[in-house]
């Protein structure tokens, strides 16, 4: 990847509903026990696709994701009436890439075609981990061979698919994991999604970790777990092309590298984030996030906005800085310089480069080393500062 910004447009479709909370989970996502009424969402998000193109005109999106929650309980239909609106509404590009979300389960793989019919070109799974008794701490619904059953359907329905697993799980070893990682690639298409379990807070993990029932893998052994990830992943040809996710080339998911390279996207649905750039200014917006009253607000204001604020030269450049180091393509230092009025500090860059935790490309842009990559955060706060 040479980092090339081609001109896109992402737009980001959030379907806030699961059967069951996951324990380690914080996305927006909600258990309903009565049936969702799908046409009515279905035509909640028309209207705020309405909306949104009446303030971003003319543009042609070039990505489109579904996600959630758990996008592969919405009917095909409901998927071809939100593909419908967009289409309405704004150009769609000919080489779109349609995302949708899906949970590994039987009855969820059984719609994978309609999904296609309606217009989904890729797939990405939340598979998890590859072992019954780890799916069953993490609170999943499917067995490991379900999973492996609606990858199975992926590959046949669809030309590109790509599946998650969360590592940095207790008791986990790197043996272990390696062997699983290895199963699973090969498995694989085009991608992979690694995320480290994070604890994240309010969580019941956070509850159990609090009480020192949930232990996690210590610092040497997360890292260790990461640097067995790359190693694996790279000697099989998915190389990290961001700090969590892997691609052979040309694999990548390009409505990711939108948010990553800073680029433009809206955000449609129960607690979506947008970015839309508009007389000159980038906006950045968000929707309500509980989904009965994002539908009455959408019903009764054409839209759910409830954040839309204006971002300042530095907010831009930090927020530019911060998703543009996850990737392994790193950050065009001019484009920085040009966003924030202020070149990069050359001193601070002189001695993160000296400790190797970045480095510069033959062709001048900056990127994060491989041994920087855990401490990330750390070199982004430093060079942000
Ligand atoms: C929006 S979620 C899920 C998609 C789908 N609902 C599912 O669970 O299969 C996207 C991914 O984030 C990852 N994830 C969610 N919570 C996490 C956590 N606390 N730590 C690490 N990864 C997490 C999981 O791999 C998950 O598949
Ligand atoms: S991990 Fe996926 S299925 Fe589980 S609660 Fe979160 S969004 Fe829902």
């Amino acid at each position: 990847m040479n980092g090339g910004e081609q001109p896109a447009f992402g737009v980001y479709v959030h379907w806030p509903f699961c059967l069951s909370k996951c324990p380690y989970c914080d996305f927006n996502s909600h258990v309903r026990r009565a049936a969702i009424d799908e046409a009515r969402f279905a035509r909640a998000f028309a209207a705020e696709i309405a909306a949104t193109a009446a303030r971003v005109p003319g543009r042609a999106v070039s990505t489109i994701f579904f996600g959630g929650g758990t996008p592969s309980l919405m009917q095909p239909a409901t998927i071809a009436a939100v593909l419908d609106a967009l289409a309405r509404h704004w150009h769609i590009a000919p080489d779109v890439e349609v995302t949708l979300e899906a949970n590994p389960t039987s009855v969820e793989a059984t719609r994978f075609r309609g999904y296609r019919a309606a217009g989904v070109n890729r797939v990405s799974l939340g598979v998890q981990a590859l072992d019954d008794r780890v799916l069953s701490e993490l609170g999943r619904l499917h067995s490991a061979r379900e999973a492996l059953e609606a990858v199975a359907t992926a590959r046949a329905v669809f030309d590109r698919y790509s599946f998650d697993l969360i590592y940095a799980r207790p008791r986990q070893t790197p043996q272990e994991w390696a062997s699983e990682l290895t199963r699973a690639i090969a498995e694989s298409g085009d991608h992979l999604s690694l995320y480290q379990l994070t604890v994240e807070p309010e969580t019941p993990f956070a509850a159990l970790h609090a009480a020192g029932k949930l232990k996690i893998p210590n610092e040497d052994t997360a890292r260790a777990l990461y640097d067995t990830t790359q190693e694996v992943c790279a000697a099989h040809g998915l190389a990290a092309y961001e700090i969590s996710n892997h691609a052979r080339l040309g694999g990548e998911c390009r409505h990711n590298l939108v948010y990553w390279r800073g680029q433009e996207y809206a955000g449609i649905g129960p607690g979506a984030h947008g970015r839309l750039d508009m007389g000159g200014a980038r906006h950045a917006t968000a929707t309500e996030r509980n989904p009965e009253t994002w539908l009455k607000r959408v019903e009764n204001d054409g839209h759910g906005l409830v954040a839309d604020e204006v971002l300042t030269r530095e907010e831009i450049a930090d927020e530019f800085l911060l998703m543009g180091l996850r990737l392994a393509e790193g950050i065009d230092p001019s484009r920085y310089a040009a966003l924030a009025g202020r070149p990069l500090d050359a001193a601070r860059i002189a001695t993160l480069r000296e400790h190797g935790l970045l480095e510069t490309t033959p062709a001048g842009r900056l990127r994060v080393s491989l041994p920087g990559f855990p401490v990330l955060d750390a070199v982004v706060a430093d060079l942000a500062a």
